[in-house]
């Protein structure tokens, strides 16, 4: 067990990803916490995770959650759903801080679908999961749960090709199977895929529903530290510092195209 010294409102949140992915959360954690300090950790040199073993994954995230606790991270948010179904629990019992994970919205899904039918996208790693299997055994019952693994979708995404044509024909093949089943609501079970939200609703039509938790990780975190009142200070800005294990000159291409302004990245 890592223990950690008084934890300090005044101290930096940890986010971490295999990629850029988590960014699409980092958003919604920004928006609500903006007198936050972020530190986020993109494991891009590991990315895609969706293809690793869970060994390997949990290898990953103790490395990455070291790095942030080691930098005075007073929480942390696993902000990738193959990272969280491989090692959320690994590390909630090595780390005494409020750490956050994420999960396929599927109830949520369940929740307002009308033709009983749900579209699952994520990555094999994460529907393979038994952490899936039991949130299908949960709140499944009464639908029709169609799952389609992305295979190459986080590696386009990662490379920034979000309006390529070869990613919008992955995601043609990806959603087709989806739509002939008659799925009305299609969850982003992976975060680098609300990038990628635009193109989808395309292709599906407004009448289909696209879910993604990241809002929900982010009010989440809100009430973790406020319970613990750990919050910051509403006078500050926060500041939010990237990380990268990859090229850091394009990794700042890419997440200053996510983030929406330019930022600089470092190297880890
Ligand atoms: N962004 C991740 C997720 O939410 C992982 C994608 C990957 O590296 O395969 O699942």
């Amino acid at each position: 067990m890592y223990v950690v010294g008084e934890l300090n409102s005044d101290a930096p949140i940890g986010v971490f990803d295999s990629g850029v992915g988590g960014i699409s959360v980092l958003k919604h954690i920004h928006a609500i916490l903006p007198h936050e300090d972020l530190l986020y950790c993109a494991d891009s040199s590991y990315a895609p995770y969706g293809n690793k073993s869970p060994e390997f994954i949990c290898e990953r995230a103790i490395y990455l959650a070291d790095f942030l606790i080691e930098r005075n991270a007073k929480a942390l948010v696993v902000a990738c759903n193959t990272a969280t179904a491989a090692a959320v629990s690994t590390l909630r019992n090595n780390y005494q801080i409020p750490i956050i994970g994420m999960e396929p919205a599927v109830k949520p899904a369940v929740a307002i679908t009308k033709t009983g039918v749900i579209g699952v996208l994520a990555t094999s790693g994460t529907l393979k999961s038994a952490q899936f299997a039991a949130l299908l055994e949960h709140y499944g019952h009464h639908v029709t749960v169609v799952t389609q693994a992305c295979y190459g979708l986080v590696e386009a995404i990662e490379h920034g090709e979000l309006d390529a044509a070869s990613t919008t024909q992955l995601l043609k093949q990806y959603l087709e199977p989806l739509l002939l089943a008659g799925a009305d609501t299609i969850v982003l079970g992976c975060t680098h895929y609300p990038f990628v939200s635009a193109s989808i609703q395309k292709i599906v039509g407004e009448s289909v529903a696209l879910i993604d938790t990241g809002s929900a990780v982010a009010k989440q975190l809100q009430k973790r530290l406020y319970d613990k009142a750990l919050l910051q200070s509403p006078e500050l800005n926060g500041q939010v510092s990237f990380w990268t294990n990859s090229d850091s000159a394009h990794a700042e291409v890419v997440i200053s195209q996510l983030w929406g302004h330019s930022v600089q990245v470092e190297n880890f």
